[in-house]
């Protein structure tokens, strides 16, 4: 079986990480390509290096640019690639517009599509991630949803055939770094003892200055140590706008390679976020969390108690302080085995078998 993974993304790196390994001790043979969305080194090449992921086949070296623009200079490139590979599944993962572009590119040249992560809804029309996973289950010949509440929302739009719950493939990850940590000792970067992790970067919360201006002095109000581990969108859009992200109580830094975030995170009093991945991190590293959007995806770490929905700095102040959540074992999102089950449902659903 020859797969093709379509990647660009940082959260698409560190779910192909799961992938890779799993298909190179199976004797999968598995192109990489990269789109070159994310093209700065610690969003990026750290995460090929600390994740031990092969070096990309291909690198599309697209770069940043309008939804229109990157999506279509990504499926433009792509033609060419997946002709040349002919692979028996194109796999794409997530959300992003390299996910969108690469399964409209494989659907025109016949060439069969898996999507990781499938199933997942905001039911927010205004964010590009919804736009780009409803569009892409709808092209896929497989859904692997990570969830049965993902299962449920491809059922309801029809797509049930298709659908198969094999887990959340970022658990296997996450385990796997988490158990690297206390193996060999922790990351050198730390944060301070008792401080929040922060990561802010969706258009929703970054692109209005109003918005981002509330976020930031949400964050500012706090009172303790808040650590902002600050997305290149972001510095771009504070900057552009005259808004001050550190000096207060928060210190700005970089991205931080995902061993690094594992670490802060364990070592976090909490963490406050807009990120998909990192609200699921903290639940299954039993951190709370305070996401900073009017709805989740993730809606079993809500209903856990284990993270809270807040959108202005008042809301954002209260969630972040609030008593810790109660103990839970619930393993909504699996156990850490997702990269076999997609290899077995890959293999199992082979066109022509
Ligand atoms: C993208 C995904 C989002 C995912 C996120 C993870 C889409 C629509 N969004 O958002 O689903 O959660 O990645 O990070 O695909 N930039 C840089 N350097 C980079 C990459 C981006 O400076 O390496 C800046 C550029 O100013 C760019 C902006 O960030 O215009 C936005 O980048 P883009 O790739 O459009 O989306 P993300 O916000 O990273």
């Amino acid at each position: 079986m020859k797969v093709l993974s379509v990647v660009g993304a940082r959260p698409q790196f560190v779910k192909l990480s799961a992938i890779a390994a799993d298909f190179r001790d199976n004797d999968v043979e598995h192109v990489i390509v990269h789109t070159g969305q994310h093209y700065d080194p610690m969003l990026s090449d750290v995460f090929f290096r600390d994740l031990d992921i092969p070096a990309p086949d291909e690198n599309l070296e697209v770069g940043s640019g309008g939804h229109g623009a990157q999506t279509g200079a990504i499926l433009a490139a792509l033609d060419d690639v997946l002709l040349r590979y002919v692979p028996d599944w194109v796999l794409v993962y997530g959300d992003t517009n390299s996910t969108l572009a690469a399964a409209i590119c494989a659907v025109k040249l016949h060439l069969p599509v898996a999507h990781l992560e499938a199933g997942l809804r905001s039911f927010n029309r205004r964010m590009p991630e919804e736009h780009n996973r409803v569009l892409v289950d709808h092209a896929a010949d497989v859904c692997l949803a990570p969830t049965s509440a993902a299962v449920a929302h491809l059922m309801s739009e029809g797509l049930g055939a298709r659908a198969v719950n094999v887990g959340d493939v970022m658990v296997d990850v996450l385990y796997r770094t988490r158990d690297s940590l206390a193996l060999h000792g922790p990351s050198k970067r730390r944060i301070p003892e008792g401080a929040f992790v922060a990561t802010i970067h969706r258009a929703d919360n970054t692109d209005v200055p109003a918005k981002l201006r509330d976020v930031v002095n949400g964050l500012a109000a706090i009172g303790a140590p808040v650590v902002l581990f600050a997305h290149p969108r972001l510095v771009a859009k504070a900057e552009a706008a005259g808004i001050r992200l550190g000096g207060t109580n928060i210190r700005v830094e970089p991205p931080a390679s995902y061993p690094e975030l594992v670490q802060a995170v364990l070592d976090s009093r909490g963490v406050i976020t807009d990120s998909g991945g990192l609200q699921k991190e903290a639940f299954l590293l039993r951190v709370p969390c305070t996401t900073v959007r009017t709805e989740t995806e993730w809606t079993e770490t809500v209903e856990l108690g284990w993270n809270v929905l807040a959108f202005s700095s008042d809301e954002i102040v209260t969630a972040a302080l609030r008593p810790p959540p109660t103990a839970t074992d619930a393993a909504p999102y699996g156990i850490g085995d997702t990269a076999p089950r997609v290899r077995a449902t890959l293999l199992e659903r082979l066109p022509g078998r």
